[in-house]
């Protein structure tokens, strides 16, 4: 049987992660999907740079093109970051006819609908789990397991690195830039890590969740945002002392057809099921009209978690493509965006 051959682009955090588990779990892929998965050609910026994952080096290039238009590719997966370029790439990628995972938040917020409607086209899979809560398969539950109920309600910790920050700063009295070079270290922050912090990538998260939750459009720019910069030890012991913990919180609320999406640190008491998730995890509460409250919890970021979400999108594709079912996975938003305003 011939192999599915993968294109990676990115060998740092996630894409590590990704080469280690199509290799540790290769007998798992080729039960799931009946044939082996090898990686064909992997972009970085510097091919003589120590890696704690060992690959042949005549895999590593720094062209971008020697991936993307290489014919023997039938799937890109991208994990390097960044915005308007790599949306050319993978643009060009579905256009090629290859089908796309990735792990990019900033990306899917920006884009999702421009680049989804490519992959519609171009009869191509369009697949981004690993961008919302690392190793929690939320979007999937949203669109699969929760598809016939209509919710109304997610609220949840979707950044590890603030969350992580926040139970060092809380639980050990710890420096904020300290534990905030802590969690860079441990691979858990953006390239850069305002976005963490600054509520940012919690509101990109949010947007992503709102629009397959609600089935409406919403943008980036619809996601009101605070974030954890001017949170000090003295606000969290404050609160400690009252029995609350501090937490960066998202919510997503639909009242009759009227949508609101937020991200601001939030005084949780602390029998709240949500004060107790530590560290780097998180944590997303969904409320459907028919479910009623469900809860959904794991490791936000890191490096083998964030993998699991990319490689177990690979075998959603390696299926589809066994079905010969590609491309109608994207589903076109329901309802007309109506957004609550603040005050209402
Ligand atoms: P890293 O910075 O660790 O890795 C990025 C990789 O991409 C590196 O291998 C780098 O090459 C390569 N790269 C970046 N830009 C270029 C470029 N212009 N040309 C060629 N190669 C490039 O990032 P992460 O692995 O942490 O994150 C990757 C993506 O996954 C991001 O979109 C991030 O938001 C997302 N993500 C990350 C999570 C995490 O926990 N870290 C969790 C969920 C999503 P080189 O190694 O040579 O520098
Ligand atoms: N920087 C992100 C976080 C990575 O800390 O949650 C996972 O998306």
């Amino acid at each position: 049987v011939n192999p599915i051959s993968v294109g990676l682009l990115g060998l740092g955090t996630v894409g590590s992660g990704v080469v280690k588990i199509i290799e540790n779990h290769q007998d798992q892929l080729i039960h799931q999907v009946g044939c082996p998965v090898t990686v064909k050609k992997i972009l970085v910026r510097d091919i003589y740079k120590e890696r704690d994952v060992k690959v042949d080096s005549s895999l590593l290039t720094t062209n971008v093109d020697e991936v993307i238009n290489d014919p023997g590719i039938d799937v890109i997966i991208e994990v390097m970051g960044g915005v308007e370029e790599t949306k050319q790439h993978l643009l060009r990628a579905l256009q090629q006819g290859k089908h796309v995972v990735t792990a990019n938040k900033d990306l899917m917020a920006l884009y999702g609908s421009e680049l989804l409607a490519a992959a519609t086209e171009n009869g191509c899979d369009l697949f981004y789990e690993a961008s919302v809560a690392g190793g929690i398969p939320i979007l999937r539950t949203l669109v699969d397991g929760l598809s016939s109920d209509r919710i109304t309600k997610m609220m949840g910790i979707v950044n590890g690195t603030t969350n992580f920050i926040l139970t060092k700063m809380c639980k050990y009295g710890s420096a904020y830039e300290e534990v905030l070079a802590e969690a860079q270290e441990l691979g858990y922050a953006e390239a850069d890590p305002s976005s963490d912090v600054e509520g940012l990538d919690a509101a990109r998260k949010m947007a992503i969740l709102a629009r397959l939750g609600f089935s409406m459009n919403i943008d980036l720019e619809d996601v009101q945002v605070r974030g954890i910069t001017d949170i000090t030890e003295e606000d969290l012991n404050y609160g400690k002392r009252l029995g609350y913990t501090m937490k960066l919180i998202g919510i997503a609320h639909r009242e009759g057809e009227k949508v609101e999406v937020s991200v601001q640190p939030t005084f949780l008491p602390d029998s709240h099921p949500l004060a107790s998730v530590s560290d780097e995890y998180n944590a997303v509460y969904v409320y459907g009209e028919a479910v009623g409250e469900t809860m959904f919890y794991g490791p936000g970021a890191g490096s083998l978690p964030t993998a699991t979400a990319v490689v177990s999108d690979l075998v959603a594709v390696m299926k589809n493509m066994r079905l010969g079912v590609n491309g109608r996975s994207a589903v076109a938003p329901q309802y007309e965006k109506k957004l609550k305003a603040p005050a209402e």
